[in-house]
């Protein structure tokens, strides 16, 4: 997903834009590009491909201030002439935007009869043609004339050729300001920014903000001021670095026993008051979310209902707004670690528009999702860099757990004995995750056997069965091999046709009440001359009579066994993916935020 960048102060603008630019690679990018302001002019450069191209064609681009933008092409082919930034026809305006404009065709038809020329296929150009044309008193007084005209979603920087500012505006698009001492960033997400600063101003829906070096003034369509605190965030820059591991998803997996402990802490004990008591009386729950976020609420949907009772679904954020309402007003749980996703903001503001209480599971303070709800579950995973969502998939789970045992204890669901040992059980998967990382090197081999295959299936039962799903999305996503995730009780009902030597299956067998059953599956995919790695769990002696390998995770209760499971399933994808050399921290075709619908 596109990423934009902006710096005004005395510093050398250039070295910090792209320090800041390359900190946001991770989103995906297939071209790239800067303008910079330098008495009293623009210089612009871009390029195709990696911000190193960009880097070798820019040469001393000397100035205090300027924008710059990483593009992941959606409206016109990754060229040159389409990434940003784009200038309008003089050359003294220079704009970046991420979003798309619905209404663009329009717009550039009008402002080519009215004489524009446009250089790019892009929608965003547009911007550059309305500020241009809008010729007010002030470039924000442009701007705002700009914003009236566009329709669609929007996170853009506008400078000026004679102005020492830099104008942004959101909608629908992340865009958050960094505060520094005589100095203030853009840029399109937080990490991009950590090395320069941790305090910042999440610009919102339908805002507009002038920044200068020494100022940050926010306001509305209508140019109304509005004030806005600052939120100091505690992640450090080496959060959002690679320490000395090869991939941040390698990084990311291994300090999940961290991210577990970070997010339980406080909050056992019955201190999970951050929840409005009124969330204990709900009739039913209602999950959303994508992708990962999606398989989170799958596992949470068993995960409630075993401890409070209560009725859960879960529906992929996109389906939700489509579906009849069958349940008289849910509680709405949206989960989603970047607050971002567009399909998922959708989903909470129809869940409000159903009249439905709704809670937010999500990884980023002040992101736009924690103003569409009315309560929000933090997890507390730190920065997730990898496009792959591995520790924020693990503490969706534990925001899961504490969420349900907050349900069943308002309803007395579950007894003080009880509810004793889930939380003695919670204490303990900081340990449990560390014990199968401990067992990394062993995955390591199990994937360099399986890494020529080009399809896999991944199953499981009950609360496993979104564990093999996710198994499955990781596998894909990362190593390129095709992985089905299925119910394994659903093989004989047609997959079973798809397997044969060349097919691995991934079974989850956990001793829980469907173990016999996934036996049963084991050797029946067995019988398919289909090779079977099981994982299954410490000190079972059985598995290894069906199947061809076998990973035992360290004992756990079932209710909590799509941790383990699903930490040596992240590195069986991760080792896959490395020993076919595939770019793991940025898959073809992905981005880690989903902003558009
Ligand atoms: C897969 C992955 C995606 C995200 C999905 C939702 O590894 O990361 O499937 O889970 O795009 O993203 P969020 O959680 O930010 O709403």
């Amino acid at each position: 997903m596109c990423g934009i960048v902006g710096y005004v102060g005395s510093k050398d603008a250039q070295e910090i834009i792209i320090d800041c630019l390359k900190r946001l690679e991770y989103r995906g990018y297939d071209s790239a590009g800067i303008a910079m302001i330098s008495d009293g002019s623009i210089s612009l450069k871009k390029s195709v491909g990696e911000i190193s191209v960009l880097e070798s064609i820019m040469g001393n681009m000397e100035g205090n201030l300027g924008i710059a933008h990483t593009r992941w092409a959606t409206h016109g082919k990754p060229t040159e002439k389409n990434a940003h930034p784009f200038l309008d026809c003089v050359g003294k305006i220079a704009i970046v935007h991420n979003g798309i404009l619905t209404n663009y065709m329009d717009l550039r038809e009008q402002l080519v009869k009215e004489g524009h020329e446009f250089a790019s296929e892009t929608d965003s150009e547009v911007f550059a043609h309305l500020i241009e044309k809008s010729a007010g008193d002030s470039l924000m007084s442009e701007v705002l004339a700009a914003l009236s005209k566009v329709e669609g979603s929007y996170a853009i920087a506008v400078i000026k050729n004679d102005n020492e500012e830099i104008i942004v505006a959101r909608n629908e698009s992340p865009l958050v300001i960094g505060i520094g001492h005589r100095e203030n960033f853009v840029a399109s997400d937080v990490t991009a920014l950590l090395k320069y600063t941790n305090e910042f101003v999440h610009l919102q829906d339908k805002e507009v903000a002038r920044i200068t070096a020494n100022s940050v003034e926010i306001f509305d369509l209508a140019g109304n001021s509005i004030q806005r605190e600052s939120k100091r965030i505690s992640w450090s820059v080496e959060d959002a670095e690679r320490s000395g591991y090869p991939h941040f998803m390698l990084k990311e997996i291994f300090e999940q026993p961290q991210a577990i402990h970070e997010s339980l802490l406080g909050r056992l004990e019955g201190q999970e008051d951050e929840l409005p008591f009124f969330y204990s009386r709900v009739g039913s729950v209602k999950i959303v979310g994508c992708g990962t976020s999606y398989h989170a609420g799958l596992v949470g949907k068993y995960i409630i209902e075993e401890l409070s009772k209560v009725p859960t679904t879960c529906q992929i954020s996109s389906e939700y707004r489509y579906s009849p309402i069958t349940e008289s007003k849910p509680l709405v749980v949206c989960i989603t670690q970047s607050g971002e996703t567009a399909d998922t903001l959708a989903a909470a503001r129809e869940a409000r528009k159903r009249g439905c209480k709704t809670i937010a599971i999500t990884n980023v303070l002040g992101s736009a999702i924690t103003r569409e709800v009315d309560t929000v579950i933090y997890t507390r995973a730190g920065p997730e860099i990898g496009v792959a969502a591995t520790k924020t998939f693990v503490t969706q789970l534990i925001a899961l757990y504490l969420l349900a045992l907050r349900v069943a204890g308002g309803r007395n669901a579950i007894t003080s004995e009880h509810r004793r040992e889930i939380i003695s059980s919670m204490r303990n998967l900081p340990r449990l995750a560390q014990n199968v990382l401990n067992d990394a090197e062993r995955i390591h081999t199990l994937a360099k056997k399986y890494k020529d295959a080009h399809s896999m299936f991944f199953i499981g039962r009950h609360i496993n069965y979104p564990t093999s799903l996710e198994g499955a999305l990781k596998t894909k996503e990362i190593s390129y091999i095709h992985g089905e995730g299925y119910p394994a009780g659903e093989l004989k009902h047609g997959p079973l046709a798809l397997l044969s030597c060349d097919t691995p299956v991934i079974a989850i067998c956990v001793r829980d009440h469907t173990y016999e059953k996934m036996l049963g599956n084991v050797r029946e995919v067995a019988a398919r001359d289909a090779p079977v790695l099981a994982v299954g769990i410490e000190g079972d002696i059985d598995l290894d009579k069906f199947a061809e390998d076998v990973f035992l995770v360290p004992e756990v209760e079932p209710l909590f066994s799509p941790i383990p499971i699903i930490i040596a399933l992240q590195l069986f994808s991760y080792y896959l993916a490395l020993e076919r050399g595939c770019p793991i921290d940025k898959p073809r075709n992905i981005a880690k935020t989903v902003t558009v619908e």
